[in-house]
């Protein structure tokens, strides 16, 4: 019977295992580059099927919280490759999740304090996070139509830097709340050209990063999240099941390494508008299916049986076990996740939980 420990193909790659790692921002990247400290937790994790990276930006426009890695610049691909090879020593498997946060910046994070962008001028409620701490969202600018294209170029050129840096692929980021979601998600897209109103004009941008990142990295190396419950962020639909089965539909036709949808929100009935069943999306789904959120071994082992999904991404029991996949193996306890050091900080709740054979 297929379970957590059952290989599983993912376009050229085989996962030793279903027990993945969800991408998860921990804000140890000064300066947006990679570092040793970061080698050290991935490496600690690489016993995943596979880790997918924490958020990284595009381009310094898509930047949206402080020390958080990037994917455009040689510096970012020279430190990327620097952690992607000592993965590799550990035969790990880790995709970079190519990430534009839209409206989720601040100026104060912005090259010369420019307003964030975003599908409209809409403003989230709530904090963006500065070098200074929390300040209110601001109104971001309207992305003109013919830049639009324009970030779809970044995507390309972050994607070629991931290809450099010697990643095993990359998931585009069109969860939570970031920019390819604003645009999926009709609470914050009210515009009026080909990028919003209906959702095949919603879903226009989505498709058009799919198809760019594809083309550098081949169907099989990319994955797509997407997060049709979530509420964080400020984000709403006023139909997430149109919207959500319009996109999956619309991706099926690209052969991707997998789909991962994220059950965020789910607890929170209809926060981010009317709830539905997202094995809805499972169904109509043709390729290797992803799921998250809350899950710990007894639930993600019952779930991968019955076939509701192939696998499962762990966030937070990821952050305090490195060794989550033995652990389970073992059926061993786990660290508790301390939040107080989840994002920033040095090697204290990174890089100094204990595996089971440091006990
Ligand atoms: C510290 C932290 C950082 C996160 N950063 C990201 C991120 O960069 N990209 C993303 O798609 N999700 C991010 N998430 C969401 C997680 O990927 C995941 O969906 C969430 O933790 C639920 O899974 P879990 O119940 O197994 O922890 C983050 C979650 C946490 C706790």
């Amino acid at each position: 019977m297929t379970n957590l420990f059952t290989p599983l193909t993912v376009g050229p790659h085989e996962l030793p295992n279903r027990i993945l790692m969800a991408p998860m921002t921990r804000n140890r990247a000064p300066d947006s580059i990679p570092n040793e400290l970061m080698k050290t937790y991935y490496t600690q994790r690489a016993g995943a099927g596979l880790m997918i990276t924490e958020g990284t930006q595009i381009s310094p426009q898509g930047v949206g919280y402080p020390a958080t890695p990037g994917i455009h610049n040689e510096d970012h691909v020279a430190g990327w490759k620097m952690i992607t090879d000592a993965v590799h020593k550990c035969d790990g498997h880790m995709f970079c999740q190519l990430w534009h946060v839209g409206r989720i910046s601040h100026p104060d994070l912005q090259e010369s304090n420019s307003l964030p962008v975003a599908p409209s001028a809409i403003a989230p409620i709530g904090d963006a996070m500065t070098n200074e701490g929390p300040k209110s969202f601001v109104t971001p600018r309207a992305l003109e139509t013919k830049e639009i294209l324009d970030i779809v170029t970044d995507y390309v050129h972050a994607a070629e830097c991931a290809l450099r840096a010697g990643f095993d692929g990359v998931e585009i980021h069109a969860a939570n709340g970031y920019l390819i979601d604003q645009f999926l998600r009709d609470g914050s897209n009210q515009r009026q050209d080909e990028y919003g109103g209906s959702v095949e004009n919603r879903t226009r941008f989505l498709i058009k990063v799919v198809e760019a990142v594809v083309g550098v990295w081949g169907a099989g190396r990319v994955g797509v999240r997407l997060s049709p419950l979530q509420p964080f962020n400020d984000m709403l639909d006023s139909n997430p099941e149109a919207t959500f089965t319009y996109a999956v539909n619309q991706l099926n036709r690209f052969n991707l390494g997998y789909l991962h949808v994220t059950e965020m929100g789910k607890e929170t009935p209809n926060a981010a508008g009317p709830i539905f069943d997202l094995n809805v999306l499972r169904d109509i789904w043709q390729g290797v299916y992803i799921t998250n959120g809350g899950y710990d071994k007894a639930s993600a082992n019952a779930a991968v049986s019955n076939g509701a999904t192939e696998a499962i991404a762990f966030g937070t029991p990821f952050i305090s076990n490195p060794d989550l996949v033995s652990k389970f193996q073992n059926d061993a306890p786990l660290n508790e996740a301390s939040p107080a050091t989840f994002y920033g900080g040095n090697e204290c709740g990174y890089t100094d939980y204990p595996a089971l054979n440091d006990a």
